[in-house]
């Protein structure tokens, strides 16, 4: 392939758009992971997939850390631990209850771990749309998790979002460049869980997903 392009484009038929549904549908975000490793060929392909989507002036501003040493993965959980005990006490009555007995991370089993972050002083783009709209950067990088936990999914890898944690703490920790801001921390491996198209959240009692009808609004 050029940088003009090339290849023919594939047409997708009424099977592949039936799998697509699917795969959309029973992506879950997971937090009982088995501790079988990952191939690192397959993490590798699934950044790859994860680098091909959209993003604002094609300025590709995702980075992608995977934190591999043990003593760092200690300290994103002990991360973890503080946010979660101060979220915790955010809540009052049966809601704090219910938060308490929530699983919010796989942190402790998950095989591959990845921080994702965005970096907002990329030179690639060159401003397109981000002028006008600087979280469009941000947003860029949201679309490249969302590609990378379907493309997981279709290999029967779960994908965990952890967001419950202290982002100055974890970009120190990381020593990731001052102009990096965190957008996501990553568990990557093989589900713990049985296979549902319903949230873990949901069958929990902490929010059902509504009528996507309910979201749409015209004017
Ligand atoms: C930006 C973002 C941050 C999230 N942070 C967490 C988190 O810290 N802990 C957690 O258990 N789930 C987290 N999630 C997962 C959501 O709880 C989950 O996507 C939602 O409950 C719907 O479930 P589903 O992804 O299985 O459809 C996060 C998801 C997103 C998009």
């Amino acid at each position: 392939m050029t940088a003009a392009g090339g290849g023919s484009a594939p047409v997708f038929d009424q099977r592949f758009r039936a799998q697509l549904r699917d795969l959309i549908a029973w992506r879950r975000d997971i937090r009982h992971f088995k501790p079988d490793p990952l191939d690192p060929a397959l993490v590798d392909d699934l950044v790859r997939l994860a680098c091909q989507a959209p993003s604002v002036g094609n300025s590709q501003p995702w980075r992608f850390v995977l934190v591999e040493d043990p003593a760092l993965r200690v300290r994103v959980r002990a991360n973890f631990a503080a946010a979660n005990s101060e979220a915790l006490h955010e809540y009052e009555g049966e809601r704090a209850k219910l938060y308490a007995s929530l699983k919010l991370a796989g942190l402790d089993k998950a095989p591959v771990q990845m921080a994702v972050f965005c970096d907002a002083a990329g030179a690639l783009g060159h401003g397109l749309g981000s002028r006008t709209v600087p979280e469009t950067l941000m947003h860029s990088v949201a679309g490249a998790v969302t590609l990378l936990a379907l493309a997981a999914r279709a290999h029967g890898v779960g994908v965990g979002y952890v967001s419950i944690l202290d982002p100055q703490r974890l970009c120190e920790d990381l020593e990731v460049p001052a102009d990096w801001h965190f957008v996501a921390y990553l568990c990557l491996g093989y589900p713990g869980i049985e296979d549902s198209d319903v949230p873990e959240l949901q069958r929990r009692g902490w929010q059902d997903r509504l009528e996507y009808r309910s979201f749409v609004h015209r004017r």
